[in-house]
């Protein structure tokens, strides 16, 4: 294993619920609609103009809108969620991920993010680990947004390794399905039977180890 291509959102930091309830929000004033409590696990790993579209279509308003219209609702969302996520720090990385970055870094491994997430830079920022990684693939840069492979392609080729040489991590079920469709091995964190497409899957971040990743990479290659 030469690289370490993370997801950031629900590996790194737990940043689903702030997601959820800004689109939440944003779903009951503008559009009168209550979401179920499975669109948070629903919307993992998508894109932001492609949640809002499956929150259209949950309640039957796809072609209500223009497409400029749903880029100003996607917008606003964003301000809620950039709202909510104001007092991120240091403390709201999730457990075992700054030892599990030392330990990847002594191995000599290179660590790359491939979030769908615009905000990735300014997340990683506020919990002080910019610095941490070698790259950060660029989601408004890729034609097409978790599953399809894009940003973990583009998360390898940022710091100039293969596809097989590297790991995927996630915890959204269309993010493991981009991992595979990248041809990387998948290490996953949460549903067992929701991710069975990884690899491997482990009930909490803090299970995650370069062990882990290297065994599991070593079995699946
Ligand atoms: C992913 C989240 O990481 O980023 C999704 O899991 C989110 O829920 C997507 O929609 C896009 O994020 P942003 O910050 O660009 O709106
Ligand atoms: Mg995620």
């Amino acid at each position: 294993m030469k690289g370490a291509i993370f997801d950031l959102d629900g590996v790194i930091t737990d940043t689903a619920k702030f997601h959820f309830e800004a689109w939440s929000q944003l779903a009951k004033e503008q559009l009168g609609l209550v979401l179920p409590a499975e669109f948070e696990a629903e919307l993992k790993g998508i894109s932001r103009t492609d949640s809002l579209i499956k929150i259209l279509e949950f309640g039957g308003l796809r072609d209500n809108y223009t497409e400029e219209e749903i880029l100003a609702m996607a917008e606003k969302k964003n301000g809620y969620y950039l709202q909510a996520i104001e007092t991120l720090t240091k403390e709201d990385i999730l457990p075992g991920i700054t030892r599990l970055i030392g330990e990847l870094k002594d191995h000599g491994v290179k660590l790359s993010i491939a979030s769908a997430s615009k905000n990735a830079p300014a997340i990683l920022e506020k919990l002080g680990l910019l610095d941490e990684f070698d790259a950060i693939a660029d989601p408004s840069k890729v034609a097409n947004g978790k599953p399809a492979p894009d940003i973990f392609l583009a998360g390898a080729k940022a710091v100039e390794l293969e596809p097989k040489d590297c790991v995927g991590v996630e915890d959204a079920v269309s993010g493991v399905a981009a991992i595979k469709a990248a041809k990387m091995t998948a290490v996953a964190v949460g549903d067992e039977t929701e991710l069975a497409q990884a690899d491997v899957v482990v009930p909490t971040t803090a299970d995650f180890s370069y062990a882990l990743f290297e065994k599991t990479w070593e079995a699946a290659k």
